[in-house]
């Protein structure tokens, strides 16, 4: 049976789309739909959680999202604060290890504080291991790679001749955790919007049109039995 041999995904990300949409259908504000999403985000981790998934990593806040209007962006901001203060002690409680993947130096102060603090106090669990990528583009990973193996390179700590895959990819976020397994994303398009580009080079993608906000536990069951089924080959063939 193709696929048969699958297990559980170790490692998810997904792309978390559809938050304004899912508020104008509504006549609501796209805020509106923010928070929504957040609602949605709490009840995902727990699943994650209890499903015992090694780590989850969720597109939160990409590095393009800067250019949307000077509210939404600040209210993405605000909403991001409130639900790291609110939710921290919860996610420690459950011992879940919170990190966050991205360019946190554009963010405010007081929420690199907040970033800090959240990340400081988990870093130790053993459960589930949470990525938030925040002001995270797939394009900036690799270029911030680059930039530490050119150095690495220039103070001769590693020969050209030295650098490899392998070694390059020690620098890009999520080095330390499984390759990624599946993909998600919501909300309809078919497309990676710049999120983790290297990282997903053999993972299996699950597109649905169902809006964030709307995305639970049956669909995300869903996602996890259709990886469940695929083949996967790495290049190889089946014998
Ligand atoms: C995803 O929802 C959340 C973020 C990008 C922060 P959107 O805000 O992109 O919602 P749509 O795609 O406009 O419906
Ligand atoms: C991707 O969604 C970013 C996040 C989910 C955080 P976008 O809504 O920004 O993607 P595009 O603009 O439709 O490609
Ligand atoms: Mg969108």
């Amino acid at each position: 049976m193709p696929g048969s041999n699958i297990g559980f995904p170790k490692h998810v990300a997904i792309i978390m789309d559809g938050n304004g949409r899912w508020a104008k259908q509504r006549g609501q504000l796209r805020a509106i739909g923010h928070k929504a999403g957040l609602k949605t985000v709490r009840r995902i981790v727990r699943f994650a959680s209890q499903k015992g998934i090694t780590a989850l990593t969720l597109y939160a806040f990409s590095s393009e999202n800067w250019n949307r209007p000077k509210t939404e962006v600040s209210a993405l901001m605000a909403l991001f604060g409130y639900a790291l203060n609110r939710e921290v002690r919860i996610l420690h409680k459950n011992n879940i290890k919170l990190q966050i993947i991205g360019d946190v130096s554009r963010f405010s102060h007081q929420l690199q504080k907040c970033l800090k603090i959240a990340e400081d106090l988990t870093c130790d669990n053993t459960g589930l291991v949470l990525n938030i990528a925040a002001n995270y583009g797939g394009r900036w990973d690799i270029v911030n790679a680059g930039k530490q193996v050119m150095k690495q390179i220039n103070q001769g700590e590693i020969t050209l001749e030295q650098l490899d895959e392998s070694h390059f990819s020690r620098y890009l976020s999520l080095s330390e955790l499984p390759a990624i397994d599946l993909v998600i994303r919501t909300g309809g398009e078919y497309r990676i919007s710049n999120f983790l580009l290297w990282q997903i080079a053999y993972a299996e993608f699950y597109f649905t049109d169902i809006l964030w906000p709307d995305f639970d536990e049956k669909v995300f069951m869903q996602a996890i039995d259709v990886f469940q089924s695929r083949e996967r080959r790495f290049g190889s063939i089946k014998e």
